[in-house]
């Protein structure tokens, strides 16, 4: 693919991306945000980090399997989307929900587990976002890159089963969630089985004694 290409892809992703995030600014100006806007800000913000965390995490599996290996190069824009909406999912639950207060959150907290496991999706995102430069890439190297970034499995299912949690009685949608992250992450482990299978048929034996 063309640079200018990529360039405008990434250009299509940066808008789109912020379209949820207009609309939500849009219809909360003008009181459209039904009964309940502040919990309306809250479901909609949390699902768009899931949308965007497994948006992320089909980037590999896909470009693997159609060979189009500048599907990677969206990766990071996506990945920085799941965070960006992350932190405005809990902005909004810790102003709208909590008032600004720290105690109160935490003790929420304690009370409300599925948030104690969405924040651990949302701190795993932390590092992943720091990192994601290519300066960074370079100051760790590709390997410890790759390793710390394995944490966005972490933040990935921590996401599906805080959503999972938090659902009162339907819970198909967190289901379908579950299982396309499934699907993806049991491609890598496929892809991962039979790369190192080969590499320990191929070690040689050890000698007796
Ligand atoms: C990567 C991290 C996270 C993801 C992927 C995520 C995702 C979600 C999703 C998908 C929903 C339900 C949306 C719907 O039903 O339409 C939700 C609800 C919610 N999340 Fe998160 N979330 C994350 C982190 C957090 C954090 C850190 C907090 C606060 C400490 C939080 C607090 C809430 C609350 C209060 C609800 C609404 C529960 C209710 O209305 O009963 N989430 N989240």
């Amino acid at each position: 693919m063309k640079e200018n290409d990529i360039r405008f892809i990434k250009l299509l992703i940066l808008v789109n991306g912020l379209v949820p995030l207009a609309l939500l600014v849009w219809d909360q100006g003008h009181q459209q945000l039904g009964a309940n806007p502040q919990n309306f800000l809250i479901l909609t913000t949390g699902m768009m980090t899931l949308i965007f965390l497994v948006l992320t995490m089909a980037v590999t599996p896909l470009r693997k399997i159609t060979g189009w290996n500048w599907l990677i190069q969206f990766r990071r824009m996506l990945g920085l989307y799941a965070f960006f909406y992350g932190c405005l999912h809990f902005l909004c639950f810790f102003s709208l929900d909590r008032g600004f207060s720290v105690s109160s959150t935490l003790t929420e907290m304690l009370k409300r587990k599925y948030l104690i496991v969405g924040s651990t999706a949302l701190i795993v995102m932390i590092p992943l976002a720091i990192t994601s430069t290519n300066a960074m890439i370079k100051r760790l190297g590709g390997k410890r890159w790759r390793a710390l970034h394995r944490l966005a499995y972490v933040a990935a299912i921590a996401g599906v089963i805080h959503y999972y949690m938090q659902v009162k009685a339907d819970v198909r949608q967190p289901l379908v969630f579950a299982a396309v992250l499934a699907v993806l992450l049991g491609y890598r482990l496929v892809v991962y089985l039979r790369q190192t299978k080969p590499a320990k048929a191929a070690a040689p034996a050890a000698k007796p004694g």
